[in-house]
C-alpha cells in the first residue's frame, strides 16, 4: 500500500468557492471539526468572478416579497425547478443576505445607507405582471469578490482548516460501500491525504470548460461531477447549459447583466432594439436563455453587426459617465482591456457565451445528494451532500435567473452546514475507508500518471472542447446531437493514449490537467447524451426539430450515470411541492416576458 497522510474530521468540504466557504464557515461555528480542500488558493476559486449582484427580495429600493422572488425562479426554471428547493432558495435569501452585511460583506449603498438593488434579468414584480424587480444585491460589478474575500476572512476566523492547492482524486467508502471521505494530492509536493469525515461536502462548482468558449475560469472542469459518476450517482439535468448573452465577443469575458440593470441596450446593425419587439414588458432584461436565442436569431437573419455580421452591440454610452465609473468600474475595465474601447462613448460586440451549468449532483433541499439508482425516491446518500454550481437541487431547473447563483451558494452553503450539525454525532468515531476503496483511488491515480500514449492533454481538450461548442450550442437539433455524441465517445477512447510527460511529484500541472481532463470527458458525455434523448424545447435546450416545451412527456429530471463505459439515462419527477403555506404550487403556464 502507498503512504499517504490521514486526517480524521467532522466534516471535510471540498471547494473554496462561494458554497465551499459558506458551509465550511457554518460548520466551523457550530464546533464540528472542518477542512476545506482546494485545488486554487481561495480567493482564486471562480465565484470571484461573479459581477452584478445576488438575488433577494430585501425590498430596499421598491416592492418585492420573497413570494414574487419564487415566482420568477419557477417561471425562469421553465417549471422544470424543484418548487420546494425553490422555495427553499428564496425564503431564505433575504437573512443570508443580512448575514453577509453581518459578517462585513462591502455592499454599495443606496442615499440612506441601505444595501443597493439593481434589476436583473427576469426578475419581476407582481408574479410577473409588474415592473422590473430591484433585487440583485450588489457590490458594484465586483459582488463574488466582495463575497468570496468576506467568507474567507470569516472561515479563517473561525478556524477552518485550510487545505490549499490540494487535489481531489476521487470519493473513499468504506466495508460497507459507505462514504466516509476524499482521497486529495497535494500539489505542491505529490503527497496523498485521505480526509476522513462523517460528512463530504461537494462544493466544486461547474464545467464551462468542456465549451471552447465560456465565461467560466479554466478551473471550472467538473471535477464534483466526475467524482459523483465514478462514485456509482447519477448526474440530472446535464443538458441544460446556460449561454450568458452578452459576453465580450470573440473573447469569452463576461459583460454582467448589471449593464443592462443600469440601462445598457442591444442593437442590430440596423440600429434596432430588437428586443422590444421579442419581450415586450421584461425588453433586455427577459430571462438570458430568451435574449440568447433572440440574439443568434438575429445573427441568422443577418442584423449581425461588424465586418462579419455576426455579433450584436451593447450600447451604455448614453448613460451617465459617473454612474458608468461608480456602478461598472469592472466591465469598463474589461472593455478596454479586451476590446480598446471606453464603454462611454463606443458599444461593446457581445455574443451568447457559455455561462453555468444547470445540471449536477442531484440533491434534495436539504443539500443530502439523493441516492443511486433510486428513481422517484428521495432516499438519500449518507455522508455526503452538494452545493453550489456542482449540485442540482434543483433551484434553476432549465434556465437559471441571474443573481440567483450566488443566491444558491450561501442559502445551500449555510443550509448544508445546519443539515450537517443536525445529522453528525460529534462522540460518534469515524467510519474508517477500506483497504480496496484507498488501493483503487491510488491505481487510478497511477494508472493516469503512468500512462504510455501520443496524445497531449491539450490536444485531446481542445478536440473535446471543440466537438462540444460546434454540436451543443444555443439551437440543437437531432443530427447534429447525435453526430457530437459519437464524436466525443470516439475521444473518449483516446483519454487512454494521453501522455504524461512530466513525471516529477512537485507542481505536476501536466498530472492534474490530465485528472481534469477526465473529469471534463466525463461530464461532456452526460451532457451530450442528455440532450439527445430530451425532445422538447425548454429553458436553454432549444431543438429546431423540436421547438415546444412538452409538459405531458418531459416534465421531469434527467438523471444520466455511467455503466462500464456507457451512459444510462433515466428520469425522476420534478418536485412540485411546497414546504410552507405561506406559497402554493405554482402550475405551469406559457413563459412570456
Ligand atoms: O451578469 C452577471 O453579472 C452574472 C450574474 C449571474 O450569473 O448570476
Amino acid at each position: 500500500m502507498s503512504n499517504y497522510t490521514d486526517h480524521i474530521l467532522d466534516v471535510v468540504v471540498l471547494g473554496a468557492g462561494g458554497a465551499g466557504l459558506r458551509a465550511a464557515l457554518g460548520c466551523s461555528e457550530q464546533g464540528l471539526k472542518t477542512a476545506c480542500v482546494s485545488k486554487v488558493y481561495p480567493t482564486r476559486s471562480h465565484t470571484v468572478a461573479a459581477q452584478g449582484g445576488i438575488g433577494a427580495a430585501l425590498g430596499n429600493m421598491g416592492e418585492d416579497s420573497w413570494q414574487w422572488h419564487m415566482f420568477d425562479t419557477v417561471k425562469g426554471s421553465d417549471w422544470l425547478g424543484d418548487q420546494d428547493s425553490i422555495e427553499y432558495l428564496c425564503s431564505n435569501a433575504v437573512d443570508s443576505i443580512v448575514e453577509l452585511e453581518h459578517y462585513g460583506m462591502p455592499f454599495s449603498r443606496t442615499d440612506n445607507g441601505k444595501i443597493y438593488q439593481r434589476p436583473f434579468g427576469g426578475h419581476m414584480t407582481n408574479n410577473g405582471k409588474g415592473e422590473l424587480a430591484n433585487r440583485a444585491c450588489a457590490a458594484a460589478d465586483r459582488t463574488g469578490h466582495a463575497l468570496l474575500h468576506t467568507l474567507y476572512q470569516q472561515s479563517l476566523k473561525n478556524d477552518v482548516q485550510f487545505f490549499n492547492e490540494y487535489y481531489a482524486i476521487d470519493l473513499l467508502k468504506d466495508n460497507n460501500d459507505e462514504i466516509c471521505g476524499l482521497l486529495a494530492l497535494s500539489i505542491e509536493d505529490g503527497t496523498m491525504h485521505r480526509f476522513i469525515a462523517k460528512m463530504t461536502i461537494l462544493a466544486t462548482g461547474g464545467y464551462g470548460r468542456i465549451f471552447q468558449s465560456s465565461t467560466s475560469a479554466h478551473i471550472c472542469t467538473g471535477d464534483g461531477a466526475g467524482i459523483a459518476l465514478r462514485a456509482g450517482l447519477p448526474l440530472s439535468d446535464m443538458e441544460f447549459i446556460q449561454f450568458h448573452p452578452t459576453g465580450i465577443y470573440g473573447v469569452g469575458v463576461l459583460i454582467s447583466e448589471a449593464a443592462r440593470g443600469e440601462g445598457g441596450v442591444l442593437k442590430n446593425n440596423e440600429g434596432t432594439r430588437f428586443m422590444l419587439e421579442y419581450a415586450p414588458n421584461a425588453k433586455d432584461l427577459a430571462a438570458r436563455d430568451v435574449i440568447s436565442r433572440f440574439i443568434s436569431k438575429e445573427i441568422s437573419a443577418g442584423r449581425g453587426c461588424g465586418p462579419n455580421k455576426d455579433y450584436i452591440n451593447l450600447h451604455l454610452e448614453h448613460l451617465d459617465p459617473d454612474m458608468l465609473a461608480k456602478r461598472l468600474p469592472g466591465i469598463s475595465e474589461s472593455v478596454k482591456a479586451f476590446c480598446g474601447r471606453d464603454i462611454s462613448k463606443e458599444p461593446i460586440p457581445v455574443i451568447p457565451t457559455v455561462h453555468y451549468c444547470m445540471g449536477g449532483i442531484p440533491t434534495n433541499f436539504k443539500a443530502e445528494v439523493l441516492k443511486p439508482n433510486s428513481e422517484n425516491s428521495e432516499e438519500v446518500c449518507p455522508g455526503l451532500m452538494a452545493i453550489g454550481e456542482a449540485a442540482c437541487a434543483s433551484v434553476h431547473g432549465a434556465n437559471r435567473l441571474g443573481t440567483n447563483a450566488l443566491a444558491e451558494l450561501v442559502v445551500f452553503g449555510r443550509g448544508a452546514a445546519i443539515q450537517a450539525g443536525q445529522v453528525i454525532d460529534k462522540s460518534e468515531s469515524n467510519k474508517m475507508p477500506s483497504d480496496h476503496s484507498t488501493q483503487e483511488i491510488i491505481n487510478r491515480l497511477h494508472s493516469v500518471k503512468n500512462n504510455t500514449g501520443d496524445i497531449s492533454v491539450g490536444e485531446l481538450r481542445e478536440k473535446m472542447q471543440k466537438t462540444v461548442q460546434k454540436r451543443f450550442g444555443v439551437y440543437r437539433e437531432s443530427e447534429a446531437l447525435s453526430l457530437g455524441n459519437q464524436e466525443l465517445s470516439d475521444l473518449y477512447q483516446d483519454l487512454k493514449h494521453v501522455k504524461i510527460v512530466d513525471k516529477s511529484d512537485v507542481f505536476n500541472t501536466d498530472l492534474i490537467e490530465a485528472l481534469e481532463l477526465h473529469n471534463l470527458m466525463e461530464v461532456a458525455g452526460s451532457v451530450g447524451i442528455s440532450a439527445e434523448q430530451r425532445t422538447e424545447s425548454r429553458g436553454a435546450h432549444a431543438r429546431e426539430d423540436y421547438p415546444e416545451r412538452d409538459d405531458e412527456n418531459w416534465l421531469k429530471h434527467t438523471l444520466a450515470w455511467k455503466q462500464n463505459d456507457t451512459f444510462e439515462i433515466s428520469h425522476r419527477p420534478v418536485r412540485m411541492t411546497t414546504l410552507s403555506n405561506q406559497i402554493s404550487v405554482i402550475q405551469p403556464q406559457v413563459r412570456i416576458y
